[in-house]
């Protein structure tokens, strides 16, 4: 690939900066500053420095954001602040894997390389959706069983089946609020809102926590994003890849 390609995919800096840095000289290929932006380069083989720092090219990026409330998963929006505008690398091809409603926090992975995200969706891989909710009211054993069984809200076919777990109980009081935590393997439009509001609930607040190997980290606040880490990039490819096998 060409030299100042592979420097503006690693976010070395905008096209003319890294023409600037190659006419001063400050960047290398295996320890020659004599090199030229459209030089073809092969990361494999090659090593290229800029500033003395030596770039490991990466052909996608995976991030994890911590999707605050009140903004949407898009690219852009003519009202809403997006999930997008949470994140600095402004590469071409970036876009979030699904979506979460306005309201609805957590888990979103962010990334260019389009076949995992192709996969991570489709509903033939049964990828597994965690969340955390809080519902008005008292989950019972009768919802837990309904939500076992698989749940009409209203699409053709019934919900498949999803482990809905109690964490706390609201007291049998107006106003009281149960923790549950739901594990879907679709991702109907607003599935977890309608699925509660088909056993007569209503969801008051909602957050992924994880998606497949993935588990959100709890250490970024709502608004904050990562790298996700290799092992998470790697468990994450290779779970879909072995999915894969199984079809
Ligand atoms: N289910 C919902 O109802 N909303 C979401 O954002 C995600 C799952």
């Amino acid at each position: 690939m060409r030299l100042d390609k592979l420097l503006a995919d690693m976010q070395a800096g905008t096209r003319s900066q890294i023409k600037q840095y190659i006419r001063q000289g400050r960047v290398t290929v295996d320890g020659s500053s004599k090199v030229s932006p459209k030089q073809q380069v092969d990361p494999d083989t090659q090593t290229v420095c800029c500033f003395g720092k030596e770039i490991h090219y990466q052909k996608y990026v995976y991030y994890m954001l911590n999707k605050p409330a009140d903004c949407v998963t898009a690219r852009q929006d003519a009202v809403h602040k997006t999930v997008m505008d949470y994140i600095a690398d402004k590469r071409k091809g970036l876009s979030p894997v699904g979506r979460l409603d306005l309201d609805t926090e957590g888990l979103l992975l962010i990334t260019d390389d389009g076949s995992l995200s192709h996969n991570l969706l489709s509903p033939a891989k049964h990828v597994e959706k965690v969340y955390e909710a809080e519902i008005s009211g008292r989950v019972t054993e009768a919802d837990i069983e309904a939500f076992r069984r698989g749940l009409d809200i209203g699409d053709k076919a019934l919900t498949k089946p999803a482990v809905l777990t109690v964490l706390s109980e609201g007291a049998v009081l107006e106003g009281a609020v149960s923790r549950v935590r739901v594990v879907i393997t679709e991702g109907r439009y607003h599935q977890v809102k309608r699925m509660f509001a088909a056993v007569g609930k209503r969801v008051v607040f909602l957050k992924r926590v994880a998606m497949g190997s993935l588990k959100l980290d709890d250490k970024l606040l709502p608004g904050e994003y990562r790298e996700l880490t290799e092992d998470e990039r790697d468990s994450l490819l290779k779970q879909v890849i072995a999915e894969k096998k199984d079809l």
